[in-house]
């Protein structure tokens, strides 16, 4: 003779295969009475809807967050104009010419984000009223960043140098990506200048898969030119 215990336990596990079928707040089995019961129908959690606070408030967050990776794009590029040589083996005249243009590429790059993106963005932070505590301290601009900060790790070596740019670059079009598409509905003059901002970092992108071009055709050029001295 089966134990309360047992008729119990046997009872539990039908009640558990009942519920994981159980979408439609149909009958299933009770294990306390024996008996099938209705339960009420699994609602998935509603999401909660956005309101206008809502929405200005992640535009806030999104747009902070924007400032803070054009600061450090900016000393990306303040360093990189600043310490970026070659390696020994490339100092002929024509790398030096090459490593002249990337430089002055820096150069203006870097006024694009400082003097243009960061600044167009904090004076829309303020004209918002927004609370920017989060990003008056430079210390915290790496934290608060989505996309961290690329320190340079081989100043000698300009594919590496503008391979790390290229990639703060890539980071930047996927923030601004993110920016146009929440604006899209809204605000008129910010989807404007997140969209010119993302031309510009499309741009600065290009510029630096065609250095990257540049450089492999030298180094091919140069390998060729070993080869025939052998
Ligand atoms: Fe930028
Ligand atoms: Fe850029």
């Amino acid at each position: 003779m089966k134990s309360i215990q047992d008729v119990f336990e046997a009872n539990k596990k039908k009640a558990e295969e009942s519920k994981a079928t159980n979408k439609k707040g149909k009958k299933v089995f009770n294990p306390e009475t024996g008996n099938l019961m209705v339960e009420a129908p699994q609602v998935e959690t509603p999401q909660v809807e956005d309101t206008p606070e809502t929405v200005n408030a992640k535009l806030i967050l999104m747009l902070k967050n924007a400032f803070a990776e054009e600061m450090l794009a900016y000393y990306q590029y303040l360093i990189l104009e600043h310490f970026t040589g070659m390696l020994p083996v490339e100092q002929d005249k024509d790398y030096t010419k090459l490593v002249k243009s990337v430089v002055a590429k820096f150069k203006t790059n870097a006024e694009d984000e400082l003097r243009d993106h960061a600044y167009w963005i904090l004076g829309k932070l303020n004209d918002m009223g927004a609370d920017c505590t989060s990003i008056e301290n430079p210390s915290l601009l790496n934290q608060f960043a989505t996309h961290k900060y690329i320190c340079p790790t081989d100043t000698n070596n300009l594919m590496n140098v503008i391979e790390q740019v290229a990639q703060t670059e890539r980071d930047a079009i996927e923030t601004y990506t993110a920016l146009v598409a929440f604006t899209e509905e809204g605000d008129k003059d910010i989807n404007k200048k997140m969209k010119s901002i993302l031309k510009d970092e499309e741009k600065h992108l290009k510029e630096m898969e065609d250095f990257m071009e540049k450089i492999k055709e030298y180094r091919n050029k140069l390998n060729t030119t070993e080869e025939k001295k052998k």
